[in-house]
């Protein structure tokens, strides 16, 4: 039997609006295996985003527990949580979010920086694997969308994560470029557990597993 790598089990998430707690995601159960690609897809306002963000632990659930092979992540302290997310997540998001001011190398070595361990080496490597050695000294104003896109996959990479979350990474690009990413992402499977958030059938057919959310509940 393979090992799951992040089991959630009646995750909740409420909202403080107003004077009002309004739930976004209701008793989600969810099973993913280590090394698996899927996407998760739904509606605007489903809770697609939400569910990621409380997988990464940017955020707490307001219920319900998330095991990260096997071990409960929620009551976590503050300290901890930050430490999981250093080690074990790394995050793309649609609109790339690189620092303008720095080279294609410089934002990749970033995460590194921040953990106060630049390897070269490791920096390098990713920048290989995004297949981007060619544009090191490259500005963000000087990369194609496609390109800081994979800049910002190598910044993810440059830590090892062991979960890679996207949300909605190819949403800014044309579809020939948002198909390349997808390739990107899925070559990464079996060495990382990726969830990524598309709005795209096509390219959400491309990962191993399709997860519908519909008004905060999984639809079968
Ligand atoms: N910080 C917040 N405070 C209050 N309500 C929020 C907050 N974040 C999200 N919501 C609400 O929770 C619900 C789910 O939002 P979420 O961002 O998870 O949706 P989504 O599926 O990612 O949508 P989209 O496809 O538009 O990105 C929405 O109704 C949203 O308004
Ligand atoms: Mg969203």
């Amino acid at each position: 039997m393979s090992e799951t790598s992040i089991q959630i089990r009646g995750l909740k998430k409420s909202y403080r609006i107003g004077a009002n707690d309004v739930e976004v995601l209701h008793d989600i159960d969810m099973d993913i295996k280590s090394g698996e690609f899927v996407s998760v897809m739904g509606q605007s306002g489903s809770g697609k985003t939400t569910l990621m963000n409380l997988i990464g632990m940017l955020d707490r659930p307001t219920g319900g527990s998330i095991l990260i092979d096997g071990v409960d992540v929620t009551n976590r302290s503050q300290k901890e949580l930050v430490e999981y997310r250093r080690k074990m997540v790394g995050f793309v998001f649609q609109q790339f979010h690189l620092i303008p001011s720095l080279t294609a190398y410089e934002n990749v070595a970033l995460p590194l920086v921040f953990a106060g361990e630049k390897e070269h080496d490791t920096i390098n490597e990713a920048l290989e694997r995004v297949d981007l050695s060619h544009r090191l000294d490259h500005k963000p104003s000087e990369l194609s969308g496609g390109e800081q896109q994979r800049v910002a996959i190598a910044r993810a990479l440059v830590m090892r994560p062991k979960i890679l979350l996207a949300d909605e990474p190819t949403g800014a690009l044309d579809k020939e470029t948002g198909e390349m990413i997808m390739s990107l992402l899925r070559s990464l499977r079996s060495e990382m557990t990726v969830v990524m958030i598309t709005h795209n059938h096509d390219l959400a057919a491309m990962s191993d597993r399709i997860i519908n959310l519909q008004d905060g509940k999984i639809k079968e």
